[in-house]
């Protein structure tokens, strides 16, 4: 097969947003406990967070980390986390139906993401809890000093504010499942007083109010409408969460899960100006995409539900494989196409959980196949996102209809003249000839190859051989008289870096 683009710096869609970038770390499973914290382990610093995590994180280049949750925090108390780890309550955990220690809490977060150079995102009890204590929160977390709450931080070993910008105001409000469930015009006029209270005490924070769990759902579409009808004038995002995998072996529709990402963005975008025209607004609603990831999810249903309440047990653990990344990798490419939008984002979750990253108690951490594109990606991209507007064959698949076989991006960076392009092949069965017309972009060389794809499209790595996937250096690539044509190989994943 055949394929062609073109690059010009001159077709900018946006900037590249290093939010983007960002995960997700709930106490769920063993993100926190045995993932980011074992106070213990060979590698654990004085605070007790894992030194060889904390490597794998700062390679994987995120640079914002949702917390707490995720379902999670629907029925968390947030001092319950704060204070002398003695004191602190064990409880039950509804969501997970775990037992939480509170050995990790707010402050400790904090501590980590500074000394990892990380912005934190606070999500906020809005299913058990409501605006009292989301502005108590606020008040501990953000205000100097000299009030009760802030004097509490302070005492509890934080002197500087730990100014956190942005907010998410609760979780998944729209879903049965979720502790304290609404309707939208419930959840609706809760966000919006809750933002209200909250910008009177910091008014230059950056609120996201609940989206819909995914594009499923079947109050997808009126949900936005109804919660930014009431609060748009107090809001600066509305969410959006989507997991995807292989369904029944149906690898061709699973390698194509990017058509519905973007069916959901351009939905919510449309959906968030629609209110915008009723409303005659100025200012546009921003997307914050802070859950997305691949997650057999259908694995996880047809679980016996627990009767136990048990520490930190292995939960959602899902091992990936090449198509997984691949598919990674091009919602990715998603996310940076529609960046005019899409301001924030966030993988769900970091470790251990449906992660990146792995780990065992007291052993080794290691990186899972989505880790790669992930890292490299969020290295690459850097200055102006470009359209690129790939001519290529297409293919039916069952669940998404036709789409072309290969789906791209490419950044360019005015300041240094370097540009990146990320490239899917989505055929199971045939290699592409692309071809890309350098247009406009004075490239030297290429700098950089990669490849990430394999014989066996099911490979994964595991603890004892945490490198038998990875990206590898992709030599069947050309650049002459401002052409550039790389062979892409079946279900892989591609960057190509020119300088
Ligand atoms: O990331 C796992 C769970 O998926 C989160 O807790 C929830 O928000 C979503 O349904």
């Amino acid at each position: 097969l055949t394929a062609s683009m073109t690059l010009d710096p001159a077709f900018r869609i946006a900037p590249v947003h290093r939010r983007t970038f960002g995960s997700f770390v709930e106490h769920m499973g063993r993100c926190v406990y045995t993932g980011i914290y074992e106070p213990g382990h060979p590698t654990a610093d004085g605070d007790g967070f894992r030194g060889d995590v904390a490597d794998l994180v700062r390679e994987l280049g995120v640079t914002t980390v949702r917390y707490p949750g995720g379902n999670f925090v629907s029925g968390y108390r947030w001092e319950d986390g704060v204070g002398p780890k003695d004191g602190r309550p064990v409880r039950r955990d509804l969501a997970w139906h775990s037992t939480e220690t509170n050995r990790f809490g707010l402050d400790e977060f904090i501590r980590w993401t500074r000394k990892l150079g990380i912005e934190p995102m606070m999500a906020l009890n809005l299913g058990t809890r409501g605006l009292q204590e989301a502005v108590d929160l606020l008040e501990y977390a953000n205000h100097p000093g000299g009030t009760h709450l802030s004097d509490r931080r302070v005492a509890n070993g934080a002197p500087d504010p730990h100014d956190i910008r942005m907010w998410c105001l609760g979780n998944e409000l729209d879903g049965p499942w979720q502790t304290g469930h609404k309707t939208a015009r419930e959840y609706g006029r809760l966000a919006a007083e809750t933002a209200a209270a909250m910008r009177a005490g910091d008014p230059g924070l950056e609120l996201v109010a609940c989206g819909s769990s995914n594009s499923a759902m079947p109050t997808f579409g009126a949900w936005e409408a109804e919660v930014l009808e009431l609060a748009y004038d107090s809001v600066d995002y509305i969410s959006l969460h989507a997991y995807y995998q292989e369904h029944d072996g149906d690898l061709a529709s699973f390698l194509a899960s990017t058509a519905d990402m973007d069916h959901f963005i351009e939905s919510v975008v449309a959906t968030a100006d629609s209110v915008r025209a009723r409303l005659k607004r100025t200012k546009r609603i921003q997307l914050s995409f802070d859950e997305w990831n691949v997650w057999y999810q259908s694995r996880f249903h047809d679980e016996e539900p627990r009767t136990d309440w048990p520490i930190a047990p292995r939960v959602i653990e899902d091992r990936y494989n090449v198509a997984d990344a691949v598919v990674v990798g091009n919602l990715l490419i998603s996310l940076l196409r529609h960046s005019d939008r899409v301001t924030a984002a966030s993988q769900a979750q970091l470790v251990n959980v449906i992660a990146p990253i792995m780990t065992e108690p007291g052993g080794p951490a290691w990186r899972q196949t989505i880790f790669h594109p992930f890292a490299i990606t969020a290295a690459a991209a850097a200055g102006q996102v470009l359209r690129v507007e790939p001519d290529a064959p297409v293919h039916e698949t069952a669940r998404h209809g036709e789409v072309p076989v290969i789906d791209a991006v490419a950044t360019h960076d005015p300041d240094n003249g370097q540009a990146a392009v990320f490239v899917v092949n989505r055929s199971t069965t045939e290699q592409v000839s692309l071809d890309i017309d350098l247009r406009g972009l004075e490239a030297r060389g290429v700098a950089d190859c990669r490849t990430l794809s394999d014989d066996d499209a099911y490979a994964a790595n595991t603890a004892e051989a945490p490198d038998r996937v990875v990206p590898r250096p992709n030599k069947d690539i050309r650049l002459q008289d401002g052409r550039l044509t790389a062979v892409l190989p079946p279900v892989s994943w591609t960057v190509i870096r020119l300088a």
